[in-house]
């Protein structure tokens, strides 16, 4: 049970006695672990990281510009940060396909290519971070659960695609709340320190049925609705995880005199210890309420709005 001050220390100090003057390339998603991976990085070694960061046209309402404004130019760290926009190669790939693994994959796969066009345009690098952390570590290696019931995205993969040296996984040996306590030691706002967990296939794996630029767009405005309304009634600080998903389910509505047919979204929200097993929350109705009148009135494409009561198992947290 060290202490954490010691820790980041310790790591910033053993970085840049392996790193040297050498040359590190860091995938950074904007997600919890990468983000605080590559903050330490940067604090060991400056200049000499270069973090790439895929934009795949999946993230939630603003989250590139978010994540840019932490880690680009105009931030308060010192690395190189490059943004690759590269929505249309996704939905290209995805175009027509409906089945969730595959769906996946093809996310997976074309994340893999995007970077190493990157890395190969930086040229050959000394090491590569990645940003394990110890949950990842054993889910992969002896086939946890998500392993198997779902292919990883993020464990795995890019480091045979890059041409680098060696590897470096400074969070390797701790658990989530370690990487948070270790974040925030540095530094890093708590607002990206406690972000919920988003999966590395985005909103990819929250539409139902084929993914198209028009449904990103949907879910996008009404997830951003659902949670700031979740933010504004305080539920931030008492459910685990909460978002919402496109269902691939069109139904007949009324819009004044006009009959619709419109898609359904459903929220989620769901209170865990360990994201292994998992129960719907308790959302109060007035908060639903205001959610789904605000989403049938802001949201153009929906004309109904589903609450997910089932738990995990059977169910599972995402909603692909
Ligand atoms: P499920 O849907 O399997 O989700 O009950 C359990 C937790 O894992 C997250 N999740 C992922 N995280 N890459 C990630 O980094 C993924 O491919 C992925 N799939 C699911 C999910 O958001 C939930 O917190």
């Amino acid at each position: 049970n060290w202490k954490m001050d010691t820790f980041v220390e310790n790591s910033i100090r053993e970085i840049r006695a392996k790193v040297g003057k050498g040359k590190v390339l860091c995938a950074l998603s904007g997600g919890v672990d990468s983000s605080v991976a590559a903050v330490m990085l940067s604090k060991a070694i400056g200049s000499q990281l270069t973090c790439v960061f895929v934009d795949h046209g999946l993230l939630r309402k603003n989250e590139g510009d978010e994540v840019e404004a932490v880690f680009g130019p105009e931030g308060p760290y010192d690395l190189n940060f490059i943004r690759v926009n590269a929505q249309e190669r996704f939905y290209d790939r995805l175009a027509g396909i409906e089945e969730p693994e595959e769906k996946r994959k093809i996310i997976g796969e074309e994340f893999i290519r995007v970077f190493e066009e990157e890395a190969k345009k930086i040229g050959a690098v000394d090491f590569l971070v990645q940003g394990t952390i110890y949950p990842d570590v054993v889910e992969s290696g002896l086939g946890g659960e998500s392993a198997v019931i779902k292919s990883h995205h993020n464990v795995g993969g890019l480091p045979d695609y890059v041409d680098f040296k060696e590897i470096i996984e400074p969070l390797r040996d701790l658990f989530k709340d370690e990487v948070r306590k270790a974040g925030l030691e540095m530094g890093i706002p708590e607002k990206l320190v406690f972000r919920q967990p988003f999966p590395g296939p985005g909103l990819g794996i929250r539409i139902i049925g084929e993914i198209t630029a028009e449904k990103v767009k949907i879910v996008q405005d009404a997830d951003a609705i659902y949670r700031e309304e979740m933010d504004a009634a305080g539920m931030k600080a008492t459910v685990g995880q909460y978002f919402a998903a496109l269902t691939n389910m069109r139904s007949v509505g009324v819009m004044g005199d006009e009959r619709t047919y419109d898609y359904a979204v459903a929220l989620r929200a769901v209170n865990t210890i360990d994201f292994m097993t998992a129960e719907a929350a308790e959302v109060p109705y007035a908060v639903l309420n205001k959610v789904m009148s605000r989403i049938i009135n802001e949201v153009r494409g929906v004309n109904r709005v589903m609450y997910d009561l089932t738990s995990k198992p059977p169910g599972t947290i995402e909603f692909e």
